[in-house]
């Protein structure tokens, strides 16, 4: 069983945070970009079942109706059997009948939606727009169009934001009812236009206790807190997501995707020409047995669940307390083990950086 990863790097407008690999949207480019990504999945396939679809980017809801047919298509390519997740990023602003009506019939089962925040003064700084009269309509939509499984995106700690108007996006968001919840603390990234105008990130303090907010308020409204920025309603944790945290291979095809397989970690070309002139290469590793352990554990210990001890003993041969210091950080109380899993206790996951340099 096999995950594939999908980049669509095209915007409408571009974010004044983002560093992800995209490109403003442009007819030529989106045709191209189709014969180049069509190429790369056939060449690269090996023929796996496929169990989880992920169409990210960029915005794969900003292609058109007869591209977003065609990209769609490609899926045709992979043997889903067994597919149980295919998941689509959309930007809020281009949901309509249209849209949902093509992806339903290409086997979408989950959104993931960038509402990021409602409040007018956030949405300036980070050049988005949202409005909450129309993600409700939109939701509405997304529900008449049999869709029951959507992730909403929330960005916090943006310079500015205080505690009640972070109270104020949670609650808006809490009422959109959405099964899965993903919020990030914002990140300046060099070549961002929020890092070229010296805006400076809230301090650490304050950023704690937004997170603690969010914690709080989530759990309040049954969200289950399972990965460091994650959270869902009981069955809708990302299936797609997990097999990243869970150290498991998967391919990634597209400009800037990472994938990992037969021990290699790969991310293909960020540059969009090489890309589409059907070069993807981009930066391969070869892993060795202490790295793949290493991100075994790094990666797994980001779900509160933490890792299943037995099966890292079963995959490598090798008890994890005979590879790892773990018994001072059980002392601290920096790692619990409990019911065979090794975890992050909840109130020390916001430090699990540091835990993990004692760690590794
Ligand atoms: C590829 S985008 C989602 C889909 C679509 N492109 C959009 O923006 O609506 C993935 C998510 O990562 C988060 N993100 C991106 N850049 C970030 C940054 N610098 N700091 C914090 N979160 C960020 C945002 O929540 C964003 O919705
Ligand atoms: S955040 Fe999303 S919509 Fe904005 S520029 Fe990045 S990928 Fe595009």
């Amino acid at each position: 069983m096999s995950s594939v990863y999908i980049h669509i790097p095209f915007c409408k407008s571009i974010c004044a945070y983002c560093d992800f690999c995209k490109v403003l949207k442009r007819a030529h480019w989106v045709s191209k970009y189709y014969e180049a990504l069509k190429a790369e999945i056939e060449e690269r396939y090996n023929g796996e079942e496929v169990s989880t679809i992920y169409f990210g980017g960029g915005t794969p809801s900003s292609l058109g109706p007869k591209a977003l047919r065609h990209y769609l298509s490609l899926t045709n390519l992979f043997n889903k059997n067994k597919l149980i997740e295919f998941t689509f990023e959309c930007n809020i602003d281009d949901i309509n009948e249209e849209l949902l009506s093509i992806l339903k019939e290409y086997g979408v089962n989950r959104l993931s939606i960038g509402i990021e925040s409602f409040n007018p003064i956030k949405l300036e700084l980070l050049n988005r727009h949202s409005n909450y009269e129309d993600a409700k309509q939109k939701m509405k939509l997304i529900r008449e169009y049999g869709f029951n499984n959507v992730n909403l995106d929330l960005i916090y700690a943006v310079p500015g934001e205080d505690e009640d108007s972070l109270k104020d996006d949670l609650k808006k968001i809490i009422s959109l009812e959405p099964e899965h919840i993903s919020t990030y603390s914002l990140m300046i990234e060099e070549h961002t236009m929020l890092y070229n105008e010296r805006v400076k990130p809230i301090d650490e303090e304050e950023d704690l206790k937004m997170y603690n907010l969010i914690c709080k308020m989530l759990k309040k409204k049954k969200y289950k807190h399972y990965e460091v920025s994650n959270y869902a309603r009981e069955g809708y944790e990302s299936l797609h997501n997990k097999t990243y945290w869970h150290n498991e291979e998967y391919y990634g095809f597209g400009l800037s995707a990472s994938g990992y397989f037969d021990g290699v970690r790969y991310t293909n070309t960020k540059n969009l020409t090489k890309y589409l002139s059907g070069n993807y290469q981009g930066e391969e590793e070869l892993l060795t047995k202490k790295d793949i352990m290493d991100n075994h554990l790094m990666l797994g210990l980001r779900l509160l669940d933490g890792v299943d001890m037995e099966e890292f003993e079963r995959l490598y041969n090798v008890r994890i307390d005979k590879m790892y210091p773990i018994k001072a950080l059980l002392k601290n109380n920096e790692l619990v083990a409990s019911k065979g899993y090794l975890k992050i206790p909840h109130d020390k996951i916001y430090v699990m950086n540091e835990i993990l340099l004692k760690l590794l």
